[in-house]
């Protein structure tokens, strides 16, 4: 506007008094014409160019979201004579079903729906504003009463990425199958497990005797659900979950007004008295039924697309406090998990330089496990940081919270962790560069992605990725990160005292977690 504005004033010198009309209605026209085509891409945007599919946060399907463009990146050629020496892969379950506690939340949304409709007809209330599939509905797991399984889908997703995985490193995958080659390992929850077979079906199908599809068997091991530092270390790290009980309240507080507002929405377009959990009842509703089902035009269908962006962002919030960059704990527990990466590339490294025999040494190592260890995993290794919140990160300083919609932001959960996502570490051998014969290069759902750590190449020194990226996370100790008591509570008597020192604070400031502040 600012820069037309210029241009009329010039123009009127130009055109001079006789001329005056016309210019008016053509400027009339322009402006008329100015406004029409905002509308038509303001509707373009809202109706034809958006998939709510892509905007489910962690419930993303990964087919819908693997290929999204991230920022126009274009990844580095890989020089040739490099050959790729070593995969490690940190891989989320596919896509699974609701939990039972979820489930049954949806079983008390199906009554509270009765309930609501019931009230509007007593009050004799039109319902011409409810959509049809409303009334009398019933949650699709209803009666369900085992949960979080892989399903189908999920088992889709990690067949093909195994088969894809094997085509694009063919000569990682040459060699016959050896469980110390190419190991596969699994948290004990059966949807990681799960998940590992399906991969593994991929990655060696053809390659052995078994039934039509030629499938071969092959070994998935899982360390004890208990002590298993390397895929499951939120479970065992006692100072993580004494943060996560503390911050969630925090997290529901800064949802709120989002809900709030979306629910006053709701009740004005479809006449129904909804409740704040009713919200958030709806929008789980709506991520299932758009990733499980292919259902779209149901719960997702009460959303407008801005709605569904500011649900999503909530739901991205969480994540990156609960999960991601919003606590260096959060993360840094993941050493164990980042150290047995940097040691099986060295492996790799000492295997090629000293020209181990092939089928001696390992090529492959394949984790599959959940979002609260890819989440952090790419936290570790500076992935979707932006500007300067790499040096921010280094020097212990907290981050922003990530920008509410329209902002734009890098950290979404449907792109950091959708059902299936994955890092891929390549390790390359470039014998032709002297000074640096290693490379790794990570690959995020399958795409190179730049490392913050590594001046924003997605092709690395192994020397730089391990002394920038891993180094200052692998000089903390996990068990001092989780199980060493911070000082404040370390310095005070274990017994009697403390609980008595609690109760007065109780006392004096009431219950704490209603003052729970999300700190970052
Ligand atoms: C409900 O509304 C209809 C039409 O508006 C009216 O005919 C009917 O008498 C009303 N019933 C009650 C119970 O108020
Ligand atoms: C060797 O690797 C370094 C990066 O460490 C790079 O700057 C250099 O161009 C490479 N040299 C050759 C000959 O490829």
């Amino acid at each position: 506007m600012y820069v037309y504005s210029g241009s009329t004033e010039f123009c009127f010198l130009q055109v001079g008094v006789e001329g005056v009309l016309a210019f008016a209605m053509a400027m009339a026209v322009y402006w008329l014409f100015l406004l029409s085509s905002l509308f038509v891409l303001r509707a373009d945007a809202k109706e034809a160019g958006f998939d709510v599919r892509r905007h489910l946060s962690t419930a993303a399907r990964y087919g819908v979201v693997k290929d999204v463009a991230s920022n126009g990146f274009v990844p580095s050629e890989i020089p040739n004579g490099c050959d790729a020496i070593h995969l490690n892969l940190v891989a989320r379950h596919g896509t699974r079903s609701p939990t039972k506690k979820r489930m049954r939340e949806l079983d008390h949304l199906s009554a509270h729906i009765g309930e609501l409709i019931r009230d509007a007809e007593e009050q004799n209330l039109s319902l011409k504003q409810v959509p049809d599939w409303l009334r009398g509905w019933k949650s699709p797991w209803r009666g369900k009463l085992k949960g979080g399984e892989l399903i189908s889908k999920g088992e889709h997703e990690l067949y093909d990425l195994g088969i894809r995985v094997r085509g694009t490193f063919p000569d990682l995958f040459d060699e016959e199958y050896h469980p110390d080659v190419y190991v596969l390992k699994a948290t004990q929850v059966p949807r990681a497990s799960s998940s590992a077979v399906a991969f593994g079906m991929g990655l060696f199908s053809g390659k052995g005797t078994l039934g039509p599809g030629n499938h071969r068997a092959f070994a998935v091991t899982s360390e004890s659900r208990a002590s298993d530092i390397k895929l499951r270390f939120h479970d065992c790290c006692e100072n993580y979950k004494d943060f996560r009980k503390k911050q969630e309240p925090g997290v529901d507080k800064l949802k709120e007004p989002i809900l709030d507002e979306i629910t006053a929405s709701l009740v004005s377009r479809y006449g129904l008295k909804f409740t704040r959990q009713d919200t958030a009842s709806l929008w789980f509703l709506c991520k299932q039924e758009a990733s499980l089902l292919d259902i779209t035009d149901q719960a997702c269908g009460l959303f407008s697309p801005d709605e569904v962006a500011s649900l999503e962002w909530t739901d991205d919030l969480e994540v990156f406090i609960l999960k991601g960059y919003g606590n260096s704990l959060n993360y840094r527990m993941g050493v164990p998990l980042l150290k047995d990466v940097l040691e099986s590339m060295e492996e790799a490294i000492k295997a090629r330089e000293e020209k181990f025999p092939p089928g001696s040494y390992e090529k492959a190592r394949l984790r599959f496990a959940h979002a609260e260890t890819v989440v952090p995993f790419s936290c570790l290794l500076g992935l979707f940081l932006e500007g300067s919140e790499f040096l921010q990160i280094q020097r212990e300083q907290p981050l922003d919270l990530p920008l509410k919609p329209p902002q734009t932001r890098n950290w979404r959960g449907s792109t950091v962790a959708p059902f299936g996502g994955n890092n891929m570490l390549v390790l390359y051998n470039c014998p032709s560069n002297t000074s640096s014969p290693y490379f790794v290069q990570v690959l995020h759902n399958e795409h190179p992605i730049p490392m913050p750590g590594c001046g924003g190449a997605d092709f690395c020194p192994f020397e730089v990725f391990k002394d920038k990226i891993a180094a200052p996370h692998l000089k903390h100790d996990y068990h001092v990160i989780c199980n060493v008591k911070p000082e404040a509570v370390e310095h005070r008597p274990v017994s009697g005292y403390a609980k008595l020192s609690a109760f007065f604070r109780w006392l004096i400031w009431g219950d704490d977690t209603k003052s729970d502040k999300v700190e970052l």
